[in-house]
């Protein structure tokens, strides 16, 4: 693997604000975005994970909780008061155990369940997108992220509510990409495949899990920063072109039906 890139000046004076940015993607995007001049303002609902990641990126801590209109628009408040505007969004908050705990197929799962998972990733990207939105509409620029998931573009046993909803972010970024951009706000989302990220180790620390899930990638299971870093490039500049994109950021996962090469089996098979 090539080594990984170092300190640019990317986001130089932007301020970037990071849902989700006490854990995982979110705090990997936190340490890089502070790494390459962002002002960053870390927003979780585990206000002491984000002042840990804040301290780190001499960033701000602010307590979030995406389900609850009032608390984004108090978060946004907070941001506006003190840095004046907001210039990128890495949206990444979301609960990774209520999904891997709870989620079922269709027939099994409790609406209850669906209600929350659909409250936390579809509802919970509307609030941030309808705040954040304004302030970037009244600057008539800035550069909104979101989180999807490969599992949003390919059937996923099991994660009926979660694929829902992921489902429901990636149509969400082409409509507001094309209600947005031609005020001066980018939308893109980006889809990753398996990360090792903190919830994941669970699977990932068992061989067969772990052997089985690198079989589905064309490469080593990505970190939480090489998600982060195409994060970095599409709130900057040099993404400016970039609106209305669904990014797979997942070593191949999507790309691929079979590792079997059939041709050069076929022609050993006559040979
Ligand atoms: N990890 C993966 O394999 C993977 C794969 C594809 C997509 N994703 C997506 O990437 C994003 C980040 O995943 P991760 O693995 O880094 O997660 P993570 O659990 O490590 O971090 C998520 C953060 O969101 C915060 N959060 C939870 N509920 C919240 C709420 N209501 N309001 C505000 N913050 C809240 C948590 O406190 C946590 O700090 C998610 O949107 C997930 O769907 C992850």
């Amino acid at each position: 693997m090539v080594e990984r890139a170092t300190m640019t000046n990317l986001l130089a004076e932007k301020i970037v604000v990071i849902t989700g940015g006490g854990s995982g993607i979110g705090a990997a995007g936190a340490r890089l975005a502070a790494r390459d001049g962002a002002r960053v303002v870390v927003a979780d609902l585990a206000l002491d994970a984000a002042e840990g990641v804040a301290a780190e990126c001499g960033g701000q801590a602010l307590p979030v909780d995406v389900r609850d209109s009032a608390s984004v628009q108090a978060m946004v408040a907070a941001v506006i008061a003190r840095h004046g505007r907001i210039d990128g969004l890495f949206h990444t908050a979301m609960s990774v155990p209520l999904v891997n705990k709870s989620d079922r197929r269709v027939t099994e799962l409790p609406e209850s369940v669906w209600e929350s998972i659909i409250s936390l990733v579809l509802t919970g990207t509307f609030h941030v997108c309808k705040y954040v939105g304004q302030q970037m509409l009244k600057q008539r620029h800035g550069s909104i992220v979101l989180t999807a998931t490969s599992d949003a573009l390919l059937g996923q046993a099991g994660l009926d509510a979660y694929t829902a909803a992921k489902g429901g972010v990636v149509s969400m970024t082409r409509s507001m990409a094309a209600g947005l951009s031609p005020e001066g706000v980018r939308v893109n989302s980006i889809c990753p495949g398996f990360v090792d990220t903190p919830h994941q180790r669970e699977f990932l620390d068992v061989p067969e899990m772990r052997a089985r899930i690198e079989g589905m990638h064309l490469m080593p299971i990505m970190t939480a920063e090489d998600v982060a870093e195409m994060a970095i490039f599409l709130m900057s500049d040099r993404g400016r072109y970039q609106t209305g994109g669904i990014y797979a950021c997942d070593g191949g996962y999507s790309a691929f039906k079979g590792k079997l090469d059939v041709v050069e089996v076929f022609d050993r098979g006559k040979s």
